[in-house]
């Protein structure tokens, strides 16, 4: 049965407060005043000091705007941003002057991007490349010194001959480790990893993504991981965030959100993740969810999920649901006793959560959760 523990405003979720980022009903939008497209409506999500958290979604719902918008990258004036604060270390980046932008750029908040191969400069030297990183921001270092304690750091074995490498003359899995070693030239404290493993082959994804999550621990930085893929998520990070149609449907701890998903749409996201097999070795059928991300310029006026979800109902379609606190984890844990491990592969090896987390409520945007009773 569930229950509303506190029901949320617009801007406020609950969680451990950030030291570091907290993104505070955040509304980015495309297209001129008079007729503009919300590609991020009302976002809030708070990332703590030294954690790796992680923004889940299909394409097209919104994830790489409220990315760029964390260090206001998002072009403007064709995009703009019409509501909400992101509080990076107390100050507001949408106040920031261009000046404090630039020093926050890079040497706070770094992004790796998805296709490294784009990325690097194909005329440039790997070495050269991320020598100019350091050698933009830091004077206290030597390049050469740092651009091979680096390269050591992300695993590129034989630095000092691999710096004298081009872009073509390594595997993707290598360029995005220099392109790693890039965005740590400045030791950020958040590192935004934007899809970073989508143009790599699956056995190299597990060793970028097992560097970000041994990097985020090494270096105690935090670490923003972009994915569509819920099941990538399950080792690397502590709390994931799923947004669909600009917004944040459902967020809590990792393993709780993967072993009883409250959300339709992140069951469905996680029914999409490929298993091998069933727990009985039976073949298992890998389920999609049916139709498209709406285009934001056209969304239902009631649930956005709902020409898509299969627990519809008529209330679905007149109100839109708020993100709520429906139930503690505590509680869930108790009803849920059982569940885990038995959803398939993608709820087995779940990250535990820190201990000082393990008291927060599961938010979800829907009328109707999973396992639940209508609120
Ligand atoms: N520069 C832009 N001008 C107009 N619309 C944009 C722009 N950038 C993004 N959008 C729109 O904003 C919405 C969200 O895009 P976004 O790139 O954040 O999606 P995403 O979740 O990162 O998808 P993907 O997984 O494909 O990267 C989309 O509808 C997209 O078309
Ligand atoms: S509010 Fe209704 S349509 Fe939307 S996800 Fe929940 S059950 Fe489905
Ligand atoms: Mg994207």
């Amino acid at each position: 049965m569930w229950k509303v523990l506190k029901i949320q405003d617009d801007c406020e979720i609950l969680g451990v407060m950030s030291d570091l980022l907290e993104v505070k009903g955040l509304k980015v939008q495309f297209g001129s005043s008079k007729d503009p497209v919300c590609a991020v409506d009302g976002v809030s999500f708070s990332v703590p000091d030294g954690s790796t958290f992680a923004l889940v979604g299909e394409s097209g719902c919104g994830k790489s705007v409220t990315a760029l918008s964390l260090a206001r990258l998002v072009p403007e004036p064709a995009g703009s941003y019409a509501a909400g604060s992101i509080m990076f270390n107390g100050e507001n980046v949408l106040e920031m002057s261009n000046s404090r932008l630039r020093e926050l750029r890079g040497r706070e908040i770094a992004y790796v991007f998805q296709d490294p191969s784009t990325a690097l400069n194909p005329v440039f030297r790997v070495g050269a490349q991320i020598m100019e990183a350091i050698q933009l921001h830091r004077k206290d270092v030597s390049a050469r010194d740092e651009t091979i304690r680096l390269m050591t750091l992300v695993g590129l074995p034989d630095p000092a001959e691999r710096m004298k490498a081009y872009p073509h003359e390594l595997s993707g899995g290598m360029q995005q480790r220099v392109m790693i070693a890039m965005a740590l030239a400045c030791s950020p404290k958040l590192l935004v990893a934007d899809e970073p493993t989508t143009a790599l082959d699956v056995t190299i994804q597990a060793q970028i993504l097992e560097l970000l999550s041994s990097l985020q621990k090494k270096l105690n930085m935090s670490v923003l991981l972009i994915t569509h893929n819920l099941g990538l998520v399950a080792d690397v990070a502590h709390t994931v965030n799923v947004m669909y149609a600009g917004r944040i449907v459902e967020s809590g701890q990792v393993r709780d959100v993967l072993a009883a998903p409250a959300h339709p749409y992140t069951r469905g996201l996680l029914d999409a993740v490929p298993k091998l097999s069933g727990i009985d070795g039976s073949d298992v059928r890998l389920e999609g969810i049916d139709g498209f991300v709406p285009n934001p310029a056209e969304l239902p006026p009631g649930c956005k999920f709902e020409p898509r979800c299969k627990y519809a109902q008529d209330k679905c379609r007149e109100v839109e649901p708020e993100l709520e606190c429906r139930i503690s984890n505590a509680e869930y844990r108790m009803e849920r006793e059982g569940l885990v491990g038995s959803e398939g592969g993608s709820t087995t090896n779940v990250q535990q959560p820190t201990s000082s987390n393990q008291e927060e409520g599961r938010l979800v945007r829907c009328h109707y959760p999973l396992g639940g009773s209508d609120a």
